[in-house]
């Protein structure tokens, strides 16, 4: 089965290509050209589904895999939730959003947050699987650790006692208790299910 991946984010590609690495079946395609699908507002799953579509139409053969994720926290009232890639500004930067993130908790103690994943699998019949992830744990007070992507160098997971942010991890560390992978491995009992 060949899927392709509805992203450019080098990071998650990563991270999808390495947990699913132990499904033989299935042939992942990392598309190479860009395509500019404006996110916005909506749901998790209103934009992994935009994405998957949007990727459909030029793979029209192919099943299509899109992820769509998001921080939320909890004094904050969830955010910055759907918007997480966007929370300082359309074309800002990680640093400048954990920055932002950062002053929105000064003196705030309860700094629980969770990670999002939605994983949504388009077929070529349009016939729609999803599953979703989290990943909980609480935003530091200085960031911590040069691995990983996003907001992981203020994130520390409850897994490993809130002592080391997501970025303090190896990939592997990262990748059996993350949102992404636990959403995937419903993805995999999905695709065993449907004798892939
Ligand atoms: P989207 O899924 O492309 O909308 O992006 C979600 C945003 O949430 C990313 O740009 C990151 O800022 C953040 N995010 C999602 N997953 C992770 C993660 O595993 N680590 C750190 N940040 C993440």
């Amino acid at each position: 089965m060949n899927i392709l991946l509805a992203t450019q984010n080098k990071r998650k590609i990563e991270e999808i290509t390495a947990i699913l690495s132990s499904l033989s079946s299935i042939n992942i395609i990392i598309p190479s050209q860009s395509l500019d699908i404006p996110e916005g507002d909506r749901s998790y799953i209103e934009n992994a589904l935009l994405k998957a579509k949007a990727w459909s139409k030029l793979y029209p053969d192919h099943y299509i895999l899109a992820d769509d994720s998001g921080l939320e926290v909890f004094a904050l009232d969830n955010a910055p939730g759907v918007i997480s890639a966007e929370y300082a500004g359309k074309n800002a930067t990680h640093q400048e959003h954990i920055d932002k993130l950062l002053l929105a908790l000064t003196d705030i103690t309860n700094r629980s947050a969770l990670f999002i994943s939605y994983i949504l699998l388009l077929s070529p019949q349009q016939e729609i699987f999803f599953s979703r992830g989290e990943c909980y744990g609480n935003i530091t007070t200085k960031q911590s650790g040069n691995k990983g992507f996003g907001y992981d160098p203020i994130f520390a997971p409850l897994q490993f006692n809130n002592q080391q942010t997501l970025a303090d991890l190896t990939p592997e560390q990262k990748n059996s208790i993350s949102h992404r992978y636990k959403a995937l491995t419903g993805l995999k009992d999905y695709l065993q299910y449907i004798k892939v």
